[in-house]
């Protein structure tokens, strides 16, 4: 390729709901990678809260968790300069598209959706109709920007592939409308599990609160966390088959030191789980410090926080109703 020719910037979109405190998975699977991708990609995020009414919400609560997500995203280091970042309500355009791709989109496929039933079982009494059409509104948020990639950890992967199977489905009938996504999965900390019952994700919906960590827990508790995470009888830092509280703790220690799992047994030879425990601890402490700090100010900052999140939101619906349109005319509405 000639030099004067450059290759167009890949797109990315990715988002979170505001479901309460973020845990070390949502860091560790999705928000750090978010975070490294800002200079390669041209990235577009957003706070997810019309997914998140899915479960019943206080209003008051979750008006505050909007915000806390908002500021802990910029804290962890979304630049709103170079990634436009969003509150998803802010931008009508998600729900319109998600109705019209909830048209395109199969009961049985929804049906099959893991998250779905997961869910349905937890909250018996509320399995109401956007839980189950949640993956079209899900669809709808990544098709609007044309992403190339979506950075999630492996439990939305299920998602994804729905998306690009509506995506394709769309495509099929009316011509390239929409470009297909793939998933980015990040190689360290892509599944962090409870530090409790380690075969299963680390969910701030857990009710047992030292199965997760939040990321704005003081040191205090983020220490009695790990020294309570369940192991084994073996004693031997390794990973291995059996082992999963600690090939758990492996994957932490590696996610937030950059270290690989032979260096981080290597390295514990001959030294206990305690010992263990407590360095996991104190390297996620430390890595969780300098956010929590920048979070402390941007909380405070509320006109700041306005600022951006207003600019982001028009950003995006310039954007995105650039796809709305060529959509709608498409299946043949009546422009306006
Ligand atoms: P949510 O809000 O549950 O989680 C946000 C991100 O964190 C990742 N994650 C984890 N990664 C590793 N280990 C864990 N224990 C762990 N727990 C959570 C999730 O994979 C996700 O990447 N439906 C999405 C939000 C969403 C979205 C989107 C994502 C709405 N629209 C469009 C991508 C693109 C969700 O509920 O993620």
């Amino acid at each position: 390729m000639s030099e004067t020719v450059q290759e167009k910037k890949k797109v990315i979109f990715s988002a979170i709901q505001p479901s309460g405190s973020f845990t070390l998975g949502n860091y560790l699977g999705a928000l750090r990678n978010w975070v490294k991708l800002q200079d390669e990609y041209n990235c577009i995020f957003a706070v997810a809260d019309l997914h998140a009414i899915t479960v019943r919400q206080d209003p008051q609560k979750f008006r505050h968790n909007i915000m806390e997500a908002y500021a802990l995203l910029l804290a962890c280091g979304i630049d709103p300069q170079k990634s436009p970042f969003f509150i998803q309500s802010h931008v009508h355009t998600h729900a319109e598209l998600a109705w019209i791709l909830n048209c395109y989109t199969q009961f049985g496929e929804l049906s099959r959706m893991t998250q779905f039933k997961d869910k349905s079982q937890k909250h018996a009494d509320n399995v109401n109709a956007g839980l189950f059409t949640y993956p079209s509104l899900m669809a709808a948020d990544i098709l609007l920007y044309q992403a190339d990639l979506v950075p999630v950890g492996i439990d939305q992967k299920q998602h994804l592939e729905l998306t690009r199977n509506i995506a394709e489905r769309f495509n099929g009938v009316y011509g390239k409308t929409f470009t297909i996504p793939d998933a980015y999965i990040g190689k360290a900390g892509a599944k962090i599990c409870s530090l409790q019952e380690p075969t299963k994700k680390m969910s701030k919906s857990d009710e047992n609160a030292n199965s997760w960590v939040a990321m704005l827990d003081t040191p205090d508790v983020i220490m009695k966390k790990f020294k309570r995470a369940v192991t084994d009888s073996e004693a031997v830092v390794r990973v291995g088959e059996g082992k999963d509280g600690i090939n758990n703790l492996i994957g932490i220690m590696s996610a937030v030191t950059d270290k690989t799992p032979d260096e981080i047994t290597a390295e514990f030879e001959g030294k206990g789980y305690g010992d263990f425990k407590t360095a996991v601890g104190e390297a996620v402490v430390e890595t969780l410090r300098p956010i929590q700090e920048r979070y402390n100010d941007y909380i405070k900052n509320k006109d700041y926080l306005a600022e951006q999140y207003k600019s982001g939101a028009e950003f995006a619906l310039r954007l995105s109703q650039r796809t709305l349109s060529k959509v709608m005319k498409k299946i043949g509405y009546i422009a306006k």
